[in-house]
C-alpha cells in the first residue's frame, strides 16, 4: 500500500477495510509509526501484541479523530482534558483519562484508565475520519526496541510479517508523544515528549513534572527501552575527538570529528529528536562493538530527547553507561 504524492480516498478506504477486518495496519504519526488495530475488536488488538511480543498487561494508546470522540472511551473527563486537547490536538500529546466501563480491558492492559490521542498526520486523521471508531496503535516496533520514524524502519522490524503500511513518509517530530495522567489529580508528566513542559504548566500550574511509584504503569517508561543491540555509552566531547577507535562509531553534537566514524545531529532539541532513531538503527547497523554518544545539554528543551536516551543507554547495555 505505497502511498502515490497525492494519496486517493480509495486508499484510506482499504485501511479502513483492513481495521474493519479485524486485521493489523501500519500507520504513520507526526511522531513515529504505530502499529494498528481497531480498539473495539479484542481478537485484533491481541494481533499488535504477539507481533510486538509485548506482555499483554502493557497498555496502548487509543487514537481517536478528535475530542467529541473522548467520551466514547473515557468518563469523568475533567474541563482540562478539553482545553488541552483544544490547543495541543491533534498533536503529540496523549491523555490518561478514566476509562469507559464499556471498553475492553484488552487495550488497557487490564487498567481501569485509557490513553486517548489525536495524532497530527494527513493520512492518519483522514484514516480516523473514515474509520470512526478508535485505532489502538503503539510505536511499530518489536518490544523494547527503537521505534520506527519510517515505513522502511517498520519493514526492518518485522519482514515478511509487516503488515500493510500507510506510507506516510519520514515522522516530522520523531520521538513519542508527552503522556500526560489527567486520571488522577494533581496531572503528572508519565512520558516527556516535544511539548516544553512551560506550554503545558500554562494549563496546569499544577503539573508534576515525573511520574510516582503509583502512576499508572506506562511501557515506555520501563528503565530499558528504546534500545539498539549495539551498547550506548555516554562520552564528552573530548573523549569523542580523541579516543573512538575503529571499533567504535558515535553520535555526535553538530560535527563529527574528524577521523571518526558515526553521525552527527543538530544541537537544537527538535532536530536532535527528528534524526535520532534514524540515526540510532544507521548506528547500529554499522556493526561496531559500541555506541559513543556524546553528552547533551542539560535542560528543559532536551528533557524528551535526554528521557529516550537515559533508556536506550540501560537498554542496549545494562552495565556500563558511559565512556
Ligand atoms: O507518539 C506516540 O505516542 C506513539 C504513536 C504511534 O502514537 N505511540 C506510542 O505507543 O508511543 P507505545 O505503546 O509505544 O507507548 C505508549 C505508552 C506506553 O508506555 C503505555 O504504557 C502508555 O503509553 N499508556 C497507554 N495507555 C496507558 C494508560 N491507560 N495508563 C498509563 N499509561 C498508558
Ligand atoms: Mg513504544
Amino acid at each position: 500500500m505505497r502511498m502515490p504524492e497525492n494519496t486517493s480516498q480509495q486508499t484510506i478506504q482499504e485501511g479502513v477495510a483492513v481495521l474493519r477486518n479485524g486485521a493489523l495496519l501500519v500507520i504513520p504519526t507526526e511522531t513515529v509509526y504505530g502499529l494498528a488495530a481497531d480498539a473495539g475488536n479484542d481478537a485484533a488488538v491481541q494481533k499488535i501484541f504477539r507481533l510486538k511480543g509485548r506482555p499483554a498487561d502493557h497498555p496502548l494508546i487509543v487514537h481517536i479523530a478528535d475530542a467529541t470522540k473522548i467520551t466514547d472511551w473515557a468518563i469523568d473527563v475533567p474541563d482540562i482534558a478539553y482545553r488541552l486537547a483544544e490547543q495541543f490536538w491533534p498533536g503529540p500529546l496523549t491523555l490518561i483519562l478514566k476509562k469507559h466501563p464499556r471498553v475492553s480491558t484488552a487495550v488497557t492492559g487490564g487498567q481501569d484508565t485509557i490513553g486517548l490521542r489525536c495524532p497530527d498526520n494527513p493520512l492518519t486523521l483522514a484514516l480516523l475520519r473514515a474509520f470512526g471508531g478508535g485505532v489502538a496503535a503503539p510505536s511499530a516496533n518489536r518490544f523494547g526496541r527503537i521505534s520506527p520514524t519510517s515505513a522502511e524502519h517498520v519493514r526492518a522490524e518485522f519482514g515478511q510479517n509487516t503488515p500493510p503500511v500507510l506510507d506516510g513518509g519520514p515522522c516530522t517530530l520523531g520521538i513519542e508523544s508527552t503522556i500526560v495522567d489527567l486520571s488522577r489529580m494533581p496531572p503528572r508528566v508519565l512520558r516527556p515528549g516535544t511539548i516544553r513542559l512551560e506550554r503545558l504548566k500554562a494549563l496546569m500550574p499544577d503539573l508534576l513534572a515525573t511520574a510516582d511509584a503509583t502512576s499508572p504503569r506506562v511501557s515506555g517508561a520501563l528503565e530499558a527501552h528504546y534500545a539498539p543491540v549495539t551498547p550506548i555509552q555516554l562520552c564528552s566531547r573530548t573523549q569523542l575527538q580523541t579516543a573512538a577507535p575503529d571499533n567504535v562509531v558515535v553520535l555526535a553534537l553538530e560535527t563529527l570529528p574528524a577521523g571518526v566514524r558515526g553521525i552527527a545531529l543538530p544541537a537544537d532539541a527538535d532536530a536532535y529528536a527528528h534524526g535520532l532513531y534514524s540515526a540510532l538503527r544507521q548506528l547500529d547497523d554499522m556493526n561496531a562493538q559500541a555506541i559513543w554518544l556524546e553528552s547533551l545539554p542539560v535542560n528543559e528543551d532536551w528533557a524528551g530527547v535526554a528521557d529516550r536516551i537515559r533508556r536506550a543507554v540501560t537498554g542496549s547495555n545494562p552495565g556500563i553507561s558511559s565512556c
